[in-house]
């Protein structure tokens, strides 16, 4: 494993190393951006560390409500709740639906935190192919249940794929279904206003289609949320044991997702810097004829048939002065995978090094 000895930009400081960053989940460079960063500590200054109490006790502060506003105008919905992870976004969504579904139909390439969150007493689950919505309409339509629930990545974490929200709700409609979509890869990367997956698909107010999303990635502090209308919002935080009993997010974390958001909204040139260079090194990738997948997420996946290929080239980068991890969580998928991920503080420079690095890995083999 890396040992950090500093953040994470577009560099990071590793065993005493400047090396350039294609890892993590930093899309738009805003984890270090100084304004987040100066927000987070007069907030550290001003509350201290922790509330050191759950929101529904004493633990809601003014910044908690004004975040929550904040994320409402982002994704312009009425209101949004924020909790401690988004690890627990999808658990929080399919608990509090829990009387609208009687079964469950999972991409089977689900990140773990859908199938970890899914409640111990629904009987039927159910596992389409991957980003197939052909064999998920024939699970549909051979199912002898009424009210199914579909639930997805937006954006595949490993592979970078984006999954056909369109068609998966076109089936959501036909089969009387509720659609969610865990949208922690797409949250200020997809969609014209940086709101994910279903605006991506010109789905963004579609009625039964959900999302749960992260700060803790593109927006560059943590925690999780979900948007939507207050009667979506008032449920959760009346029946969602870990909003109620879990303590409320900290002060720095708050201060950081409000800044964050904040110049999400009005600095629309964050994503389009992202997804120029997102085109620049996908077009490398491919002119190289490496094996990845098809799309515009800045997870560009470099997939290969054997570990050992995989751990050969990511020590090639770092021997070379770049991170790209040989990865094979979170969830299994049949190839092994060097994941690289590109971000919008990139330079032209670190991108053409990547890519002539590749280069000569590739004529050496
Ligand atoms: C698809 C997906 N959902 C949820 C999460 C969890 O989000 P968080 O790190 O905010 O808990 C991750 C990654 O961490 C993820 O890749």
């Amino acid at each position: 494993m890396n040992i950090l000895n500093g953040g994470v930009g577009q560099t990071i400081r590793l065993n005493d190393r400047t090396l350039s960053y294609f890892a993590g989940n930093n899309y738009l460079g805003l984890a270090n951006d100084p304004t987040l960063v100066n927000n987070a500590v007069d907030a550290l200054k001003k509350y201290g560390v922790n509330f050191a109490a759950s929101r529904q006790t004493t633990g809601t502060a003014d910044i908690h409500l004004e975040l929550e506003k904040t994320l409402a105008e982002f994704k312009a919905k009425q209101d949004a709740v924020v909790f401690a992870s988004g690890y627990m976004g999808n658990k929080i969504l399919l608990h509090v639906l829990r009387e609208k579904y009687d079964s469950i139909f999972v991409d089977s390439m689900a990140h773990s935190s859908i199938t970890d969150g899914i409640p111990r007493d629904v009987s039927t689950v159910e596992y389409y192919k991957h980003t197939n919505p052909n064999h998920l309409e024939q699970l549909l339509k051979s199912s002898s249940k009424k009210r199914p629930l579909i639930i997805t990545d937006g954006v595949f974490a490993l592979t970078g794929e984006i999954t056909p929200v369109d068609q998966l709700y076109l089936l959501a409609q036909k089969y009387g279904a509720l659609l969610i979509v865990d949208d922690a890869h797409a949250t200020g990367v997809l969609g014209e206003n940086g709101r994910g997956t279903p605006e991506h698909f010109h789905l963004d107010q579609a009625p039964g289609l959900f999302q749960s999303e992260t700060m803790s990635k593109a927006i560059g502090s943590y925690g999780g949320f979900i948007s939507g209308s207050h009667e979506l919002t008032d449920t959760i935080r009346k029946k969602s044991t870990f909003y109620g009993a879990s303590t409320a997010l900290p002060p720095p974390v708050v201060a950081a997702g409000l800044s964050s958001v904040k110049q999400i909204m009005s600095r629309p040139e964050l994503r389009t810097r992202l997804m120029e260079n997102t085109r620049i090194l996908r077009k490398g990738v491919e002119e190289l004829a490496f094996s990845t997948t098809k799309g515009t997420t800045p997870i560009i996946p470099l997939c290969f048939k054997e570990k050992q290929t995989a751990n050969a080239l990511s020590q090639y980068l770092e021997e070379n002065g770049i991170v790209a991890p040989a990865v094979d969580y979170p969830v299994k998928t049949s190839q092994f995978i060097v994941r690289i991920t590109v971000s919008s503080t990139h330079t032209e420079e670190q991108i053409h090094h990547l890519l002539h690095t590749l280069k000569e890995w590739r004529e050496k083999i």
